[in-house]
């Protein structure tokens, strides 16, 4: 554990203090705390999403042999039903058990602290602007009608794709929601979380031809204040650009490379 805690050793310090030891684990904070489980806003213009279905032709392993990073994207448009089959994938309520909604991705104590936020460019007839998801209505609710697809790729590094993307999911962490019960741990699983929800979203896409690349390399602050965040209580994590593209799929390995070393074999 580090003496002095710094820019250069924040996550080796973070990684020590969030342990859980058999003599000590992070207090149960009082339940007055405890963060409501949807962020929903009021007064907003809000646009449904087709239902999402579960039909599709493309089997989850041909999704994951073919999943690839894609930045060229063209100018054609991606349908309504594309984004409720990412939103749904990654985030939609898929079972309500005892009273408890479930959705597609596992959540530490079933808290979820994921919200999504969408960047929309060029999605069916979505005036171009900035979304939430509303999970229980899987609907879209308009934030803030206006084209950021320069202050995208300004926020994020300048990463030309960003702005040429259909869409570009915003995944944030709420972490109070989180850190109400778990207290510092609580980021881990929140940060955990960020990556299932964005690997659903990536293998969703795939299934449907829809190009995507994750993008980690941004400003957070700026994308907070586009966010109406204040970077703390909730902050952005990831990012997801979307869109279609000509460019077909790269060769994949059909074999496993033999293991130079004896292996043994195990039965189908
Ligand atoms: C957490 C994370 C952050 C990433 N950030 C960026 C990024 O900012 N810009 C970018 O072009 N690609 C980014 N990528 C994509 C990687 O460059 C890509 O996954 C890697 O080169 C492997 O290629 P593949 O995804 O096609 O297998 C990111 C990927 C992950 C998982």
């Amino acid at each position: 554990m580090p003496e002095k805690i710094n820019r250069e050793n924040i996550g080796q310090a973070f990684q020590e203090l969030t342990k859980f030891h058999r003599n000590f684990m992070s207090s149960h904070i009082a339940d007055e705390a405890r963060e409501p489980l949807y962020k929903e806003y009021q007064g907003v213009q809000q646009f449904a999403l087709p239902s999402p279905g579960t039909k599709n032709s493309t089997s989850t392993f041909e999704a994951i042999v073919h999943r690839r990073s894609t930045r060229d994207f063209t100018k054609e448009v991606l349908k309504p039903h594309h984004l409720s089959k990412i939103l749904w994938s990654s985030q939609g309520i898929t079972a309500k058990i005892k009273g408890a909604e479930l959705r597609s991705v596992g959540s530490a104590g079933a808290l979820h602290p994921i919200e999504t936020y969408l960047v929309i460019n060029n999605v069916g007839d979505l005036p171009v602007g900035l979304y939430h998801y509303n999970i229980r209505a899987h609907a879209l609710d308009l934030l803030i009608q206006d084209d950021f697809s320069i202050g995208m790729v300004n926020a994020c590094m300048g990463q030309e794709f960003l702005g040429q993307a259909a869409v570009n999911f915003l995944w944030t962490g709420l972490f109070k929601r989180n850190t109400w019960r778990y207290s510092q741990r609580g980021y881990r699983y929140t940060y955990l979380e960020c990556g299932h929800v964005v690997q659903n979203a990536i293998i969703a896409c795939q299934a449907m031809d829809v190009a995507s690349c994750e993008v980690g390399a941004f400003f957070d602050d700026e994308l907070n204040l586009l966010l109406g965040l204040d970077g703390h209580e909730e902050s952005i994590l990831s990012i997801l650009s979307c869109g279609m593209s000509e460019i077909s799929n790269t060769p994949i390995i059909s074999e496993i490379i033999p293991a130079k070393t004896k292996i043994e074999k195990l039965s189908e």
